[in-house]
Order: C-alpha cells, then structure tokens, then sequence
C-alpha cells in the first residue's frame, strides 16, 4: 500500500485515483478548497481508503503525489499544496500545458522547455516524473482497454523515483517492457509537445481511446 495525493478533481484526477483506490492504496483527492464538490462526491463513493481536502492535505498525505491540475495552473497548485509537503516526495506530472485550445492548440511552455522541467526547477527537492499525459485518462489506468501493446513514457532525473512510477504502472495493467524511459526531465519537452499531434490524431479518428505503440 502507498499512501498516494491527487491533486486535481477533473477527469484524470478523479480517473487515477479511484484506479489507486481499486489497487489497495490510501489516496487523498486534493482541490483549491476543502469543500470541493467533485473531490468530496469522489472520496465519499470511494469508502475507506480515500479521502479529500485542500491541494496541501493532498501533497502532505502522499508518499507519492500526482499532478493532474490544469497545466496553465499546475505551478500555482503546487505553490498552494506546500515546498515541503512535496520535500522528497515522487511527483506524477500528467498535466499538459495548454496555453490556449485552438485549433491549433497552444502549448506554454514549449520548444526549449517544459511544464515538468519548470515543475522540477520550482521544486528542486521534489522527484519529478512526467508520465501518463500522452494518453486519455480511461487508457491511463486500463490499458488492456485497447487491442495489442502499446507504450507508456517516463521522463526524469531521478532513476529511483521512475522506478516507483513504473511499479505503479505495472499494477494498473502496463506491461513492464511497455513502459519505456525516454530521459532525463528534459526528455518532458517531447511529451509534452506530442500533445499537438495526439489531438490531431483524436480530430481525425473521431475518438480519443487510442495510444502509440513504438516498434523496430
Ligand atoms: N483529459 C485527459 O484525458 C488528459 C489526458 C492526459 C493529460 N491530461 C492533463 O491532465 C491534467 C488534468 O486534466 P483534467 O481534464 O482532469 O482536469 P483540468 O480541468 O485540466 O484541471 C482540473 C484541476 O485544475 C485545478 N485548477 C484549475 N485552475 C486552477 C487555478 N487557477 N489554480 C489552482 N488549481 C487550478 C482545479 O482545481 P479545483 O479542483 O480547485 O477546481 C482542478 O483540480 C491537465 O493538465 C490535462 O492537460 C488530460
């Protein structure tokens, strides 16, 4: 069991937290106020093992800590969850930072920086990962949800804390070979940027539960 805070009530918070609940862990749904609607509907149809409370109470529960605010607000979110109750934690960074939904989509940062790397910079004493924001929520935690293997990516400086990340993929259903560590942090920039061509992909598929699979 890990004790894991979510900070973020949307689509992807509330989708990987349950998805840790499900998995045996002791989760915390973090928002901007206590009283949130989402996080408490959430935790209270959760039952034991989950709860809600401020972007702070989140971060201080976590022996993990996942990122999946709004990326134009995510430095913002973490400013308010707390320097050191992220101290030493392993940051899950999903967020993807739209600066504008377009079409086309506008990313900020982009190109010779990244929302992970400015996370990373801001928090130097937290373990930043960026994983999970190349896919929707729905293929996050149940990959087998689509035919055949296809990959997930992390991205880094620290080799201990991808590893924990890549653990908690493996429990979702990711198989350990599909799990591929593309870098250091700044590897985040094309992970990130790679958002451009997913939503051009989701544009013409029509949907958006479909992933890359790497092979050669
Ligand atoms: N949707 C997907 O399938 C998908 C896939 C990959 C990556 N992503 C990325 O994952 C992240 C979460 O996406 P989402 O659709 O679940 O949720 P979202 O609507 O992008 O973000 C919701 C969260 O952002 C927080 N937030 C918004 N404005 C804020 C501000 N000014 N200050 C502090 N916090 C603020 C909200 O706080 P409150 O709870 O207090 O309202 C809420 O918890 C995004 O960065 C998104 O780009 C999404």
């Amino acid at each position: 069991m890990t004790r894991i805070g979510v900070l973020g009530t949307g689509m992807v918070g509330t989708t990987l937290a349950s998805r840790f609940v499900e998995l045996g862990h002791e989760v915390v749904m973090g928002s901007r106020t206590a009283d949130n609607e989402a996080a408490n509907a959430w935790a209270a149809g959760q039952g034991a093992g989950a709860g809600a409370g401020t972007f702070a109470d989140a971060a201080r529960h976590g022996e993990v800590v996942v990122n999946a605010t709004a990326g134009a607000a995510s430095l913002a979110a973490l400013a308010a969850a707390g320097t050191d109750n992220l101290a030493g934690k392993v940051l899950i960074d999903v967020a993807n930072p739209i600066a504008g939904y377009g079409p086309p989509v506008v990313l900020d940062p982009a190109g010779d920086d990244s929302l992970a790397e400015r996370i990373q910079r801001e928090f130097p004493g937290t373990r930043v990962v960026k994983a999970l924001n190349t896919m929707t929520a729905a293929v996050m935690v149940r990959p087998e949800s689509l035919p055949g293997q296809h990959d997930a990516f992390l991205a880094g400086d620290d080799p201990s804390a991808k590893a924990s990340v890549q653990s908690l993929l493996v429990e979702m259903g990711w198989p350990a070979g599909c799990v591929r560590d593309v870098g250091g942090i700044t590897a985040a920039r094309g992970l990130e940027m790679y958002l451009v061509l997913w939503l051009s992909l989701a544009t013409s598929l029509g949907r958006y539960d479909f992933n890359i699979r790497v092979v050669g």
